[in-house]
């Protein structure tokens, strides 16, 4: 049974674990392939709210096996912890399978992350501060620590005294900071977090592969989204990892021919968090109504996001990058009391027009959007249960991105609740 990934099509945040969780009651397993502690998926279930960080959104079906792949950065501190708050409201963690491939995000990362940022200046990131890019930066170096390495006390001293060498030396030399001890992380990561995480540390790529020789169905879940992507989001203003649907096969030991089904998932709006470029950016009242009605607060670090109006040439690319083959259009009834509504058709720049993405990121972030605007259904949509049901003009909204994109749009979100979409 081939499996299928859900991914984000603007800057994250677009509500993946609502459709995931959604998507999830007719999967054996879900699936986190990259990213760390910086995304934040929430949930409402049965008047409940679950933010999650690591553990992947299927957790709340009792039928599930949640996997944390080889591409993923643990924190092993916050997993344990969430893993805890989960058991708090009778959620069972046990199935829960972490690949010893994904490496470890160490204590120095975070001060790393926090230091790199306040040193960009005004030029900084704003990332979560959360260590994901010094994690995966000491992964490419070599000079990371595997959740495996939680398994062999030996080996994971003498892997840390390797990385320290390096890292205490950035410390004190470039950042004029005190070099951190060994044992003390030792005594952290070996003696607390090794013995509550060891039964779930697994082979998961093999784990994956039985599954999908036996006709499971593998939910792969992306975290954050395509134009956060390290190679083809809005460089630097991204994360450290693959967020695209290729990301989805190197993070979890998975090949292309075992995917057939693709969700994009996209907010019926656009919101980003941290800096970069951002073409449909809202400065004026209707961005603020944006963030108000729509709650766009970061789930994890309480930011206020940005807001803009729909940007059909990110979707364009992203449908492209991903090759989706369906669209989950999210928060609809955030845009329900708006008379006019507008989308970004294309970008202008110096009289040439661009509905693809342009290459050069110069134009992006030079660019004038070119909009589209549209009658606003003004009613409210949150009861909404069929697609016989929308108003007319929230059908024209969704049909238009359909024939824009290429794709068909099959769910719509119309409330933050689990029951509240619309199915087409
Ligand atoms: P990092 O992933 O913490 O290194 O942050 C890099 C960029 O990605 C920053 O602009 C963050 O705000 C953004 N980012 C990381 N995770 C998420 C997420 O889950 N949703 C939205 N933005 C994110």
């Amino acid at each position: 049974m081939p499996a299928t990934v859900v991914v984000g099509t603007q800057w994250g945040d677009e509500g993946k674990g609502k459709f995931t969780d959604l998507m999830a009651a007719d999967m054996d397993y879900v699936v986190r392939y990259q990213g760390g502690h910086n995304a934040g998926h929430t949930l409402v279930v049965d008047g409940k709210q679950f933010a999650l960080q690591l553990v992947p959104s299927g957790v709340l079906y009792p039928h599930i096996t949640p996997v944390i792949g080889n591409g993923v950065v643990v924190d092993p501190h916050v997993l344990i912890a969430e893993m805890e708050m989960l058991a708090e409201q009778g959620v069972d963690c046990s199935k829960l399978a972490i690949s010893g491939n994904a490496h470890l995000i160490m204590p120095y990362h975070i001060e790393l992350d926090a230091l790199h940022e306040r040193h960009l200046g005004s030029g900084k990131l704003g990332t979560t501060k959360r260590g994901i890019g010094p994690a995966y930066a000491d992964r490419s170096m070599r000079l990371g620590l595997r959740v495996q390495d939680l398994l062999d006390p030996k080996i994971f001293s003498e892997k840390l005294d390797v990385a320290l060498n390096h890292t205490n030396k950035v410390l004190a030399k470039v950042f004029n900071r005190l070099p951190l001890a060994g044992e003390d992380i030792v005594a952290e990561y070996i003696e607390v977090c090794a013995p509550r995480l060891a039964p779930h540390i697994a082979d998961t790529a093999g784990l994956l592969h039985e599954a999908l020789e036996s006709d499971k169905q593998v939910l792969l879940e992306g975290a954050q989204a395509t134009f956060l992507d390290l190679d083809h989001g809005t460089y630097p203003f991204v994360t450290s990892s693959n967020p695209t649907a290729g990301g989805a096969c190197t993070g979890t030991g998975i090949g292309p021919r075992q995917i057939d089904r693709v969700m994009g998932i996209a907010k019926a709006y656009v919101t980003r968090v941290g800096s970069g470029p951002f073409v449909t950016e809202l400065f004026d009242d209707v961005g603020d109504h944006l963030v108000d009605v729509g709650g766009e607060f970061g789930t994890n670090t309480g930011r206020r996001r940005r807001t803009g109006w729909l940007d059909l040439v990110m979707l364009r690319h992203a449908v492209r990058l991903n090759s989706l083959t369906e669209i989950g259009l999210t928060k609809l009834d955030v845009l329900d009391s708006l008379a006019e509504l507008k989308v970004c058709a294309a970008y202008e720049l110096d009289g040439k027009r661009f509905e693809h993405m342009p290459y050069h990121q110069t134009v992006m972030h030079n660019a004038k959007p070119v909009y589209k605007e549209l009658e606003g259904w003004q009613c409210d949509l949150s009861g909404v249960r069929e697609a016989k049901d929308l108003p007319k003009q929230a059908a024209a909204y969704i049909e238009m991105i359909e024939a824009e994109v290429g794709v068909p749009v099959k769910l719509v979100g119309v409330g933050p609740s689990r029951e509240q979409y619309v199915k087409r």
